[in-house]
């Protein structure tokens, strides 16, 4: 009985401690990253503030028309393994966010503000758009090729969430126009004529 009694508070107090250690893995920034995430920080070296981010603020614009500040594991050590990471957004009037996919996130974007023509291609080429605004929220389901459009009289607005704590992202522009890849391949592939193809070369500060 006794024995029984000590076995069980063993295996208790072990769980408990086991249990503690992994409430949460921090980032160690300056750790390895791996295909899993970061190393965890030691707990003794956690701070409240690894789990707040502060810099969730508006951003400059880029040449989009549109600002987007990251909230990703890179810089909010809170959310390494969560699988989760935020983004705020806005779009200049008559901005546009181009297409693009991450292939490892699902989307999500609450409209804060504004009217934003988003919308996201199946991989049997259905098209579903829909103008936003304030109060509504939008799924993009993972890896499909996105994009939206400012069709408002101001700006944009929004706050985006992803499914990942660092997603990827893929620019088909920039794919396609912001790299070496030889403007006649290019061509042959897309069907677009070369000259179009040099002048968003131009653009997308890509060669060949
Ligand atoms: C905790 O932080 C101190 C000071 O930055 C550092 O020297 C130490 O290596 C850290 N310990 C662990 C286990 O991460
Ligand atoms: C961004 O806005 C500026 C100023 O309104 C405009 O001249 C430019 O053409 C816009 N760029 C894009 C890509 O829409």
């Amino acid at each position: 009985m006794t024995l029984i009694f000590f076995l069980f508070a063993f295996l208790f107090s072990t769980t408990i401690s086991h249990v503690s250690a992994r409430d949460f893995c921090v980032a160690d920034l300056k750790g390895r990253e791996t295909s899993v995430g970061y190393p965890c920080k030691s707990p003794n070296n956690v701070t409240v503030d690894d789990f707040v981010f502060s810099n969730f603020k508006v951003g400059t614009l880029n040449q989009f028309n549109f600002s987007f500040t990251p909230a990703f594991v890179d810089h909010f050590p809170a959310l390494n393994g969560v699988g989760l990471s935020f983004g705020r957004v806005e779009v200049k009037k008559g901005g546009a966010v181009p297409m693009h996919t991450h292939a490892d996130a699902t989307e999500v974007i609450i409209s804060t503000g504004g009217k934003y023509t988003a919308g996201f291609i199946t991989s049997d080429n259905r098209v579903y758009t829909k103008t936003l605004t304030e109060g509504n929220i939008f799924v993009i389901p993972k890896g499909l090729l996105h994009f939206g459009v400012n069709v408002g009289k101001g700006k944009a607005s929004g706050i985006v969430v992803f499914t990942s704590e660092k997603p990827s992202v893929q620019i088909l522009d920039i794919a396609l126009f912001g790299n070496n890849l030889d403007s006649g391949i290019v061509g042959k592939t897309t069907f677009l004529d070369v000259a179009q193809i040099k002048k968003l070369k131009a653009l997308f500060k890509g060669s060949g």
